[in-house]
C-alpha cells in the first residue's frame, strides 16, 4: 500500500520508492489522480519530454479544465488562482519560455554569488546567539530564518517584514500537498491576498525609486512590456514560495543526515573543500520537494504502455535520486560523490530558477557550523519527518552544539 501521509512513510520513504521501482508498470496513486513514475530513467526523460507539461490549459477543452479545477478543490480563491496557480512554473510553451528568461536574468549566477557576503554575515550573526544555548532546534531557530531573510533581502523586503514572508508562503505552499482541507483552502486564499496587497505597495515604491534588488528588476521588466503586473506578482510570489520551505527542509535534513553519517562530518571538516559536493549529495539523499506533476499533452507509449493525452503523471524526484540503476551505493550517503546527476532541482524546461540560490545558503550554514564548533549532536536521534508526498524535511531536529 502507498500511503505517503503514514507514519511508515515518513520515517523511511525510500523503502516504499524501491518497492514502486520494482513494478512493471508505474503505480496509479488515487491521491494524486497521477500514475508514479519512479526509475531515474522515466523521471529524468518524463521532466526532458516537451510533450508532458505542467498545465491542461494549452491542450485541453476548457470546460474540463473547469471541472478538473473544482474537482481538486482548486476554485473559489480568485487570487490563489490568478497568481498561485498560474504562475510561471504553471505555464508551458511561449508565454512559460517568456517569463523564465525574465527570472533567469534577474537571478544570475553572478548575482546570487554577490550575495555570499551578507549570507555570510547574517548566518554569523544568528551563530553568535545560537551558540551560546547549549541546545537548541535547528530547524526552527535557524534553518526557518535563513532562507525567508535571505530571499527577502534579495526581493527588496525591509528586514522587519521578513518572518511575515514565512508565514505567507508556507500558507500558500501548503495547499498543494494532498490531504488538503477547507481551512487549508481559507489560510491559502487569505495569505495570497495580504501577501498580494503587500508587493502592490513595495511595486509602486521601487516604481518611483529603483533600488539594486529583484523587485526593482522585475518592475523595469514590466515597464519594457516583457510582463503584465499580475505576471510580476505572481512570478514574487513563486520566488518566495518555491526557495522557503525547501531550503529550510533540506538544512534540517541535510543535518541531520551528517550528524548521522559521522566519518563523512569528519571528512568534511577535514576537507572544506568538498563543501559543493557535499552540499549536492545533501539534495540527492534527502530531495526536499520529491514530487511534481506533469500532464500528457498527446497520447503517449512510455516503456510499451499506452496512455492518453490529458493522462496526469507524477514524477518522484526522490525516488529516482536513490534508484540503483543510476547511483552506485545509492542508499549511502557519499560527500565524494561524483559525478552526482541528482534531479532534485527537476530537468529540461521547468529546471528550478533558484538552485544557485538554495546550494549558496546552504554552503554557508554548514561551513559556518563546522568552522564554529568541535562537535555536534542530535538530542532526538529519531526526529520525525513531515507526513507529505510532495515535500520531505523534519518537524524539527533538536541539536547540542560544542563551540570551538
Ligand atoms: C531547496 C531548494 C530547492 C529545491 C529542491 C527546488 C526544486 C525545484 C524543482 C524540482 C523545480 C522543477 C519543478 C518541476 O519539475 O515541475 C523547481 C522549479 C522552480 N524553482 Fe526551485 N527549488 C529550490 C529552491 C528554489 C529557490 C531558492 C528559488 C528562488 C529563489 C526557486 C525558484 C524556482 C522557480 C521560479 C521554479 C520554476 C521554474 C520553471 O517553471 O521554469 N527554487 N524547483
Amino acid at each position: 500500500m502507498f500511503e505517503p501521509q503514514s507514519e511508515a512513510f515518513a520515517i523511511n520513504p525510500y523503502k516504499f520508492y524501491a518497492d514502486l521501482r520494482q513494478l512493471d508498470e508505474p503505480y496509479f496513486y488515487e491521491g494524486a489522480a497521477a500514475y508514479l513514475l519512479s526509475r531515474y530513467v522515466d523521471v529524468e526523460g518524463a521532466a526532458r519530454n516537451p510533450t508532458l507539461v505542467r498545465s491542461l490549459d494549452a491542450f485541453m477543452d476548457p470546460n474540463y479544465v473547469k471541472a478538473q479545477q473544482r474537482a481538486r478543490g482548486w476554485h473559489d480563491m480568485p487570487n490563489h488562482e490568478r497568481f498561485v496557480q498560474f504562475s510561471l512554473l504553471e505555464r508551458d510553451g511561449a508565454t512559460h519560455f517568456r517569463l523564465r528568461v525574465i527570472v533567469l536574468r534577474a537571478l544570475s549566477r553572478r548575482f546570487i554569488e554577490q550575495q555570499r557576503g551578507m549570507i555570510e554575515t547574517y548566518v554569523d550573526r544568528l551563530l553568535d546567539q545560537l551558540l551560546q544555548q547549549k541546545e537548541f532546534d535547528f530547524v526552527a531557530d535557524l534553518a526557518s530564518h535563513v532562507p525567508g531573510h535571505i530571499i527577502g533581502h534579495l526581493l527588496g523586503v525591509p528586514d522587519k517584514d521578513c518572518p511575515q514572508l514565512r508565514i505567507w508562503s508556507e500558507n500558500i505552499v501548503q495547499f498543494f500537498d494532498v490531504g488538503r482541507t477547507q481551512a487549508h483552502k481559507i489560510l491559502a486564499e487569505n495569505a495570497t491576498t495580504e501577501f498580494y496587497f503587500y508587493l502592490s505597495d513595495l511595486i509602486t515604491e521601487r516604481r518611483k525609486k529603483p533600488q539594486e534588488d529583484l523587485i526593482s528588476s522585475l518592475v523595469a521588466a514590466q515597464d519594457a512590456g516583457e510582463m503584465s503586473e499580475s505576471e510580476l506578482i505572481s512570478t514574487c510570489m513563486l520566488i518566495l514560495a518555491a526557495g522557503h520551505g525547501s531550503t529550510i527542509d533540506v538544512l534540517g535534513s541535510g543535518m541531520h543526515t551528517l550528524v548521522s553519517y559521522p566519518e563523512q562530518m569528519r571528512l568534511l571538516r577535514q576537507e572544506p573543500g568538498h563543501i559543493q559536493m557535499a552540499v549536492q549529495e545533501m539534495f540527492r539523499f534527502e530531495s526536499p520537494l520529491p514530487f511534481f506533476h506533469r500532464y500528457a499533452s498527446e497520447a503517449l507509449v512510455l516503456n510499451g504502455q499506452h496512455y492518453p493525452k490529458g493522462t496526469k503523471f507524477g514524477l518522484l524526484y526522490g525516488s529516482a535520486n536513490r534508484d540503483p540503476d543510476q547511483f552506485h551505493d545509492a542508499d549511502a550517503f557519499d560527500i565524494t560523490r561524483n559525478p552526482n546527476r541528482h534531479v532534485a532541482f527537476g530537468r529540461g524546461a521547468h529546471l528550478c530558477l533558484g538552485n544557485h540560490l538554495s546550494r549558496l545558503d546552504m554552503e554557508v550554514i554548514f561551513l559556518g557550523i563546522l568552522r564554529r564548533t568541535r562537535h555536534i549532536e542530535l538530542s532526538d536521534p529519531e526526529p520525525a519527518y513531515k507526513r507529505s508526498l510532495s515535500v520531505r524535511g523534519p518537524e524539527s531536529l533538536r541539536v547540542t552544539l560544542t563551540p570551538k
